[in-house]
């Protein structure tokens, strides 16, 4: 199988008493393989620009939608998140859409999995991202996260933000492909008769 670009060149020898003093650790069951996890909802351009990124470098990329968020506010549900991410990376041959239920590591770990994609857009999100890297490694410390940073236009975008957008009538077009657009447009208005129907709380 093809390595990466960044991967290629000779294997160096694995550090000693570290993961890798482990040989079982050493196999790399898939190294052009890697998972990008999210809720997803719904995915954004931000979201694309990483997937564009990530199948240019690796063989296969795995999108993984969390089925159980646990977030507020949550507008789709799993299945929906999963069709509308297939719908939009349709034209990429080496990517599919699964949904996750449960843990990451587990879901990379049955898919042979040893890279996982995260985005960093701003400073903030570092410190959330750095938790997070650090307790995947210590629940699976053969598999590596590995941060890319999308295009500056979509910095500031995220799921909560474009669906805020659209409920306050706003026009969230240069943040989600036209497809998302219009089911979000589609939900919200279908939300807004039935708030409707119920009459004032
Ligand atoms: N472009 C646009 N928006 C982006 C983005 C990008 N490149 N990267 C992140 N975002 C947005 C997301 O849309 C999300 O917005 P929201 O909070 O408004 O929904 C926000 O930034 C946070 O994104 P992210 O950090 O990816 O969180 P997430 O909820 O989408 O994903 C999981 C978190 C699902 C990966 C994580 O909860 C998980 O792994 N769950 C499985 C259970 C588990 O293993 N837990 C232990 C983890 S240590």
């Amino acid at each position: 199988m093809t390595r990466p670009p960044f991967c290629r060149g000779p294997r160096r020898a694995a550090p000693r008493g570290g993961v890798f003093a482990n040989p079982a650790n050493m196999k790399n069951d898939n190294p052009s393989l890697i998972v990008y996890p999210g809720t997803f909802d719904p995915i954004t351009l931000g979201h694309l620009d990483l997937v564009e990124r990530a199948a240019g470098l690796f063989d296969r990329v795995v999108l993984a939608v969390a089925a159980q968020s646990g977030k507020p506010g949550a507008l789709f549900s799993a299945a929906e998140r999963v069709a509308m991410a297939r719908e939009v990376v349709a034209g990429l041959a080496n990517v599919e859409v699964r949904r996750m239920d449960g843990m990451l590591v587990d879901f990379c770990r049955a898919l042979g999995a040893r890279v996982l994609l995260r985005g960093i857009r701003v400073y903030s999100d570092f410190e959330y991202e750095f938790q997070m890297a650090l307790t995947n490694r210590k629940l699976a410390p053969e598999i590596e996260t590995l941060f890319m940073i999308p295009k500056e236009e979509y910095n500031c975008v995220s799921s909560s933000i474009v669906r805020e957008i659209e409920s306050f009538g706003g026009d969230a077009a240069r943040f989600v492909p036209p497809a998302v657009q219009r089911r979000l447009q589609a939900r919200l208005a279908a939300r807004a008769r039935a708030a409707k129907k119920r009459g004032p709380e």
